[in-house]
């Protein structure tokens, strides 16, 4: 991970360097100050180029004095309207456009010391790159970049709040490596002796295998392992930060660690993507270790259901019907809809077993999301009108996106079965998304619950805002602001 430290305004005088330069007509004072020391080398190519500082562009000058090899200016859009995501994305920018250095300073200007601090997180999460597996990395000199000096006259302030961000960099980029993973590697029982290294961290981590959730009765879960080699498992992560006996928040999340689709199998083209199939149960996982590396005031738990979805003799057949932990019973009329398969169980589970106050799922649920909401927003669904604007606005505040979507009594009833208490699709293309997140409600009782269809969001095919391509780790920041925000006060 990129190192980050803080100084005060010093100016460098040599190396790499990149320079926050807020859009407007007056110049900001750190961009004077290395223009004149560049002999003007700045301004003559901010001219050329037509930078102006606005948010999302950025000017690279290569050489543009003995001294500086490189020094790139990074817009960060009207200074009044600079806020957390727009540092972040700023950091982000800088950081890849850096990448060569391997020691390079960010003049982040008149910025407060909470946003140099984002610009950092953004710098941090910019530069992540997933290189486990290239043996002889060609683009090695192309990511050099190892030590980051954030210059910034409050960059005491900044240094008080770096640890809690830090702790949520190393969250995502945990959710990140996850996701990367190929599922070879990542399989349910590898997933789930990776959650126990949160251990060092103080989360209690408890792994249920299969014997434990035959015995917890959960027929939805183990119907969509049966086709697999790979053992699952489901994981139970701990965080007890708040005041002993309060009642805790839950996060659950969906972790098909391979989705073939089953015996209702996918189309070749794109089925490795289905390798991220368990983003939700990494997101979950990002999260509890940001939460206990920071020491968050609040009591936490994480609840993961780790399958992989597969073909073979022994994989369930489309019609086949199951008996869920809750005892409703499922016909599986196609068996690539398995995500909701197995979030009822390990909802149901959730509150039954720890009556939480409320309940965010993370879901890489459905195809139709994307075709509704593209790559910008995750979809939510929410039983609880608090719960989803809380949920909303730490998603505006943090740039990960969540768009309401509606749940209603008509698209209950398309999960109507001939056989069973319900089906686990409705029968049509049409609202495919609602449909899939009506099926959840059904295991969540009276619970405050949400649920976040991140199937759009999880994965960029390309890089974006600073941020590479690849997993994005969508969710951590999110849910650790709607945390921040609203549950560790006293
Ligand atoms: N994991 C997929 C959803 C998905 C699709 C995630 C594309 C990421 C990218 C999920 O298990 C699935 O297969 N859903 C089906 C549901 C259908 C059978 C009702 C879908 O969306 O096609
Ligand atoms: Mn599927
Ligand atoms: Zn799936």
């Amino acid at each position: 991970m990129l190192q980050i430290s803080f100084s005060t305004h010093t100016q460098p005088t040599a190396g790499a360097l990149a320079i926050l330069v807020p859009e407007g007509d007056a110049q900001s004072a750190a961009f004077q100050a290395f223009d004149a020391a560049t002999h003007g080398a700045l301004g003559r190519a901010a001219k050329a180029e037509g930078f102006k500082g606005k948010d999302g562009t950025s000017c690279v000058v290569l050489a543009p004095s003995d001294s500086f090899e490189r020094i790139v200016l990074v817009g960060i859009g009207k200074a009044d309207d600079v806020d957390a995501w727009a540092a972040e994305k700023a950091g982000g920018l800088a950081a890849s456009l850096l990448a060569r250095a391997p020691k390079a300073a960010l003049a982040v200007g008149a910025l407060s010391g909470v946003l140099a601090a984002h610009v950092a997180l953004g710098a941090v999460l910019g530069a992540y790159h997933f290189g486990l597996y290239q043996t002889e990395d060609k683009d090695d000199k192309k990511r050099a970049l190892a030590e980051l000096s954030v210059l910034s006259a409050h960059s005491a302030e900044a240094q008080e709040v770096w640890p809690s961000l830090l702790a949520v960099a190393r969250g995502v980029v945990l959710t990140r490596d996850l996701v990367s993973e190929p599922a070879n590697v990542l399989t349910p029982v590898e997933f789930a002796e990776r959650a126990t290294t949160l251990r060092a961290h103080g989360v209690e981590v408890e792994v249920l295998d299969r014997a434990a959730m035959t015995a917890l009765g959960f027929g939805a879960l183990l119907g969509v392992a049966q086709g697999s080699a790979n053992e699952p498992r489901t994981v139970v992560m701990r965080w007890n930060g708040g005041k002993e006996g309060d009642a805790p928040i839950a996060f659950i999340g969906k972790g098909v660690t391979f989705d073939s689709g089953g015996i209702s199998i996918k189309p070749a083209a794109g089925m490795e993507d289905m390798k991220w199939d368990m983003a939700g149960a990494a997101t979950v996982t990002g999260l509890m270790a940001s939460l206990a590396l920071r020491k968050a005031a609040v009591n936490a738990v994480g609840v993961v259901g780790l399958v992989e979805n597969m073909v073979s003799g022994t994989a369930q057949r489309p019609g086949d019907v199951v008996r869920s932990a809750s005892g409703q019973t499922i016909e599986v009329l196609n068996t690539d809809a398995e995500g909701r398969l197995v979030l009822a169980d390990v909802l149901w589970y959730a509150r039954d077993r720890f009556a939480p106050r409320l309940m965010v799922d993370l879901a890489t649920l459905t195809g139709a999301i994307i075709v509704g909401l593209g790559h910008e927003y995750a979809g939510l669904f929410s039983n609880d009108d608090a719960l989803a604007v809380g949920l909303a606005d730490a998603g505006a505040f943090t740039g990960e996106k969540l768009w309401r979507m509606p749940l209603g009594k008509e698209y209950d009833a398309l999960l109507k079965s001939d056989i069973a208490d319900m089906q686990n699709i409705s029968g049509g293309r049409a609202g495919g998304s609602i449909t899939a997140a009506q099926f959840l409600k059904r295991f969540v009782g009276e619970t405050a619950w949400a649920h976040l269809d991140i199937a759009g969001v999880a994965w960029a095919s390309k890089a974006k805002n600073g941020q590479p391509k690849g997993a994005t780790g969508f969710g951590v920041r999110l849910l650790d602001r709607f945390v921040r925000n609203g549950f560790e006060q006293g």
